[in-house]
C-alpha cells in the first residue's frame, strides 16, 4: 500500500491544466537492503487514475532463473513496477518472481503489452488471458499495445483492450512506440484514458514533440532504453555532471529522465549491482543547467523546450 508523503521534490508541470503530480511515497518498508525505501522514497506519477511509480524495472532479453532472478532483486531493493510482455518470453519467469516474493502483489504495478501480431480482437482477449495465466495474477495493472500494426484497424484492437477493462482484467491501457498523431487518435478512439505512451528516451534520442503533447494532454511517456541499452554508463560527461552528487552517469541520465513530470523511466539490470545503482536516483536533484547540459546531448533544443514546458 503506497502512504503519501509529501517531499522536497513534489513537481508540477508547470502547463495551467495538467494534472501529473509527483509525490515522494514510499514503496515498501525498510528492510535491510531497500535502496528505495521510506528514507529515499520513490516517486509515483499520477495521472488521469494510475499511480505509476516513477522507477520501473524492465525486463526484456532476460529470460527463465536469469529473468526470475533479476525481478527477484528489483523487489528486494524496492522497486514496485515492473514491465514485461508478450514478445519478451519472460511473463512466467516474472510472475514466480512476483509470487515468491514477500512484496504483495498488491504493491507492484504490472505492465505487460500485447504482441502486434496480436492485435485483431480475438486476439489480444486471448492472448492477454494467457499473459495474465502466465504472470499467475488475476489482473494486470497496465495492458499497452506494443507497438502499432499496420494490419489491424487501432479501433478494432483498443475496443478489446476496452473490453478486458470492463472484465477488471485489466485495469488500465496505454499504447508504446506510438508518434504523436498516432497517438491522439488512440486517446479519441479509446473509451478509456491512454494512461501512457511507451517510447525510446534517453540522453542521446530526444522526443520533444511527443514531451510536448504528453505534458500538455496528462498522458505519461514511459522512457525505454533509458540508457541507449548501456551506452549511457561511459559517457564522460555524465559522469562529470555525477561528481558533484557521487552519481554515475546511468544515475544522472535517469534522474534527468524522472525529473521531467510525465517522465517515467524502466531500466533494466541483469547485475545486481546496476539495479541498486539504477534505483538511488532520488536523493538528489539536477540543476536547470545539470538538465539542460544532459537534454543538450541530444542535439535538439532542450532548453527553449524545457522552459516552454516549465520544467525549469
Ligand atoms: N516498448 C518497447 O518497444 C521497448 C523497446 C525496448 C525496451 N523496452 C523496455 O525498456 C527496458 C529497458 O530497455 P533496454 O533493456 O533495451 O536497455 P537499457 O535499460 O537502456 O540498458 C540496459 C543495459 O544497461 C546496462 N546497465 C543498466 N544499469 C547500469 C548501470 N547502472 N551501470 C552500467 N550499466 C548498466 C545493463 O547491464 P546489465 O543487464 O548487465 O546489468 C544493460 O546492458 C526493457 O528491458 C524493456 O522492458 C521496451
Amino acid at each position: 500500500m503506497f502512504l503519501a508523503v509529501q517531499g522536497p521534490l513534489e513537481l508540477a508541470a508547470g502547463l495551467g491544466h495538467v494534472a501529473i503530480t509527483r509525490e515522494f511515497k514510499p514503496t515498501g518498508d525498510d528492510s535491510p537492503g531497500m535502496v528505495l525505501g521510506p528514507d529515499e522514497s520513490a516517486v509515483t506519477v499520477s495521472t488521469d487514475g494510475p499511480e505509476i511509480p516513477t522507477l520501473g524495472f524492465g525486463t526484456a532479453r532476460m529470460t527463465g532463473g536469469d529473468c526470475k532472478r533479476a525481478v527477484e532483486t528489483a523487489l528486494e531493493v524496492g522497486y514496485r513496477h515492473i514491465d514485461t510482455a508478450q514478445m519478451y518470453d519472460n511473463e512466467a519467469a516474472v510472475g514466480e518472481a512476483i509470487a515468491d516474493s514477500d512484496v504483495d502483489r498488491d504493491d507492484v504495478f504490472v505492465c505487460t503489452k500485447v504482441h502486434p501480431d496480436n492485435a485483431t480482437r480475438e486476439n489480444v482477449l486471448a492472448s492477454t488471458r494467457a499473459s495474465l495465466e502466465r504472470l499467475g495474477v488475476a489482473t494486470v495493472d497496465l495492458l499497452l499495445l506494443h507497438a502499432p500494426s499496420d494490419r489491424v484497424p487501432l479501433e478494432e484492437t483498443l475496443g478489446a483492450m476496452n473490453d478486458l477493462q470492463s472484465e477488471d482484467v485489466v485495469d488500465h491501457i496505454g499504447v508504446s512506440n506510438f508518434g504523436v498523431d498516432d497517438l491522439e487518435r488512440a486517446r479519441n478512439l479509446s473509451e478509456t484514458p491512454i494512461v501512457t505512451n511507451q517510447v525510446k528516451y534517453h540522453p542521446y534520442h530526444h522526443q520533444d514533440d511527443l514531451l510536448e503533447y504528453c505534458t500538455d494532454e496528462s498522458v505519461c511517456l514511459t522512457a525505454h532504453t533509458p540508457l541507449a541499452e548501456g551506452a549511457v554508463p561511459g559517457d564522460d560527461r555524465l559522469e562529470e555532471i555525477g561528481k558533484a552528487y557521487g552519481k554515475s552517469a546511468a544515475q544522472v541520465a535517469l534522474r534527468w529522465l524522472v525529473q521531467q513530470p510525465p517522465v517515467v523511466a524502466i531500466p533494466k539490470a541483469s547485475r545486481p549491482k546496476h539495479a541498486e545503482a539504477n534505483a538511488a536516483i532520488f536523493e538528489f536533484e539536477l540543476t536547470d543547467e545539470e538538465m539542460d547540459a544532459v537534454g543538450d546531448l541530444g542535439g535538439g533544443h532542450w532548453s527553449q523546450l524545457a522552459a516552454r514546458l516549465g520544467l525549469r
